[in-house]
């Protein structure tokens, strides 16, 4: 019973130099903290991604509400919001991971959130850079927050805002609406969360497509003790590139498990979906455009603790190859903070990033643009697809290449 639920229909990445805003932004649209940086994940490079979903509103009024500015989730005559859409939002943590997360495609990206911090020159080196990636991965839409408008003067705000028109001049993104805001006092908030609407386009479910399930994260959700007859299945927590995946399914997993019989290598793991759920919402199917957690059947311990992150999960028979041993076809990411940064050489330490997964490797041969890197760890991923190479340059793991996987 209860209201159909509304599916989050696009993934909106918010983008920008450091410290200028994201995760203040996100949190002021949602009323959500979506999780900060984390030591593991400045460690490990391991894209864990920071996403929340966000509904925006119809109160009746010249712009929409969203879930971070509606008062007890009324309007503001005390009146039922009425539903719109829902989006979600990604904030991952730190630079390099989210070049990482926007290139190997590990998420859809439908449009970005620039946001721009009013009080510095812009644009500034990453905001530069994360516009870069943008163009490189295909997005089309924006939206520019120009954010800490509470800290500059009238005059500071329009010189800024000029900077930004200046540096989006005779891009995709000439067009692009820039939305003075203060993410921490919630001013203008509710422009901001109408342009992302009508900016915006709905992802077509692609419905008609074989199931492809990026796993970001999985889980035990099983409190340390429950007896085995109360044991919960396996949690993959992630996204759907397309397709639809079903409360019943029959489920393959790659790579799977690694074995060393008969020969070493991995070995799929088939399961069934036992329950599909949104942040909360308990659904039958779940779509593309959002992040969701899938119960399997699996056996919990095989998913505590992120061990099938990375994974890729479609209806038996239907996932691409699994490989340990890449070549990949790279150009340099353009990079606006000119570090020099020197080719990649035989022998050296590589984290290749492709879909879901991060895995590190050691480059075999670079010939001339074509990188060979043997895996650690094994990738399921389509000839063709991107594929990012992140390397350590003086104890900071940058993204320095990406490219395609050749085979
Ligand atoms: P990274 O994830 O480290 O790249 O930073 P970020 O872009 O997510 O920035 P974050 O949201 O963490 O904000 C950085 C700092 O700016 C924090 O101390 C915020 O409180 C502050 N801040 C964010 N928005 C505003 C604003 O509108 N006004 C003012 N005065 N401070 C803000
Ligand atoms: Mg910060
Ligand atoms: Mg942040």
């Amino acid at each position: 019973g209860g209201m159909a639920f509304v599916y989050p229909d696009a993934i909106v990445s918010t983008a920008g130099h450091v410290d200028h805003g994201k995760t203040q932004t996100t949190y002021a649209l949602s009323g959500v903290w979506v999780m900060r940086h984390s030591e593991e994940v400045k460690k490990a490079m391991t894209i864990k991604l920071g996403y929340t979903q966000v509904g925006i509103y119809d109160c009746g009024e010249e712009y929409y509400y969203s879930d971070g500015i509606l008062q007890e989730g009324k309007c503001p005559g005390g009146g039922e919001p009425k539903l719109i859409r829902r989006v979600s939002l990604l904030d991952v943590p730190g630079h390099e991971v989210l070049v990482a997360t926007m290139v190997s495609g590990a998420a859809v990206v439908d449009g970005a959130l620039l946001v721009v911090d009013a009080s510095q020159p812009a644009p500034q080196p990453q905001t530069a850079e994360h516009f870069a990636v943008l163009d490189i991965i295909g997005v089309r839409h924006m939206v520019v927050a120009q954010n800490k408008i509470d800290l500059v003067t009238r005059e500071k705000a329009l010189e800024n805002y000029e900077q930004i028109r200046n540096f989006l001049k005779g891009t995709w993104a000439e067009k692009a609406k820039v939305v003075p805001i203060s993410a921490l006092h919630r001013v203008n908030i509710d422009v901001l969360a109408t342009y992302i609407a009508k900016s915006v386009p709905r992802r077509e479910a692609e419905l008609g497509k074989p199931a492809r399930f990026s796993v970001l994260r999985s889980f035990n959700v099983n409190p340390p003790g429950t007896p085995p007859e109360k044991l919960r299945g396996g949690v993959l927590g992630g996204t759907l590139l397309q397709g639809v995946l079903r409360v019943g399914d029959e489920i393959e997993l790659r790579p799977g498990l690694k074995v060393d019989k008969p020969k070493p290598g991995y070995q799929p793991i088939y399961t069934k979906v036992l329950s599909i759920e949104y942040s909360g919402y308990k659904v039958e199917e779940a779509r593309p455009g959002g992040l969701v957690g899938i119960m399997t059947g699996l056996d919990p311990a095989l998913t505590k603790a992120d061990a099938l992150a990375g994974a890729v999960v479609g209806k038996p028979g239907t996932l691409p190859p699994v490989w340990t041993a890449v070549e990949i076809d790279t150009k340099p990411i353009p990079r606006a903070v000119g570090e020099k940064v020197e080719p990649l050489k035989q022998g050296e330490v590589v984290l290749v990033a492709v879909g879901p997964a991060t895995v590190f490797g050691v480059v075999q041969s670079v010939k001339k643009d074509v990188v060979s890197v043997a895996l650690k760890k094994a990738v399921c991923a389509e000839q063709g697809a991107k594929t990012v190479v992140i390397r350590q340059v003086k104890n900071r793991w940058i993204v320095t290449n990406y490219g395609v996987l050749k085979g």
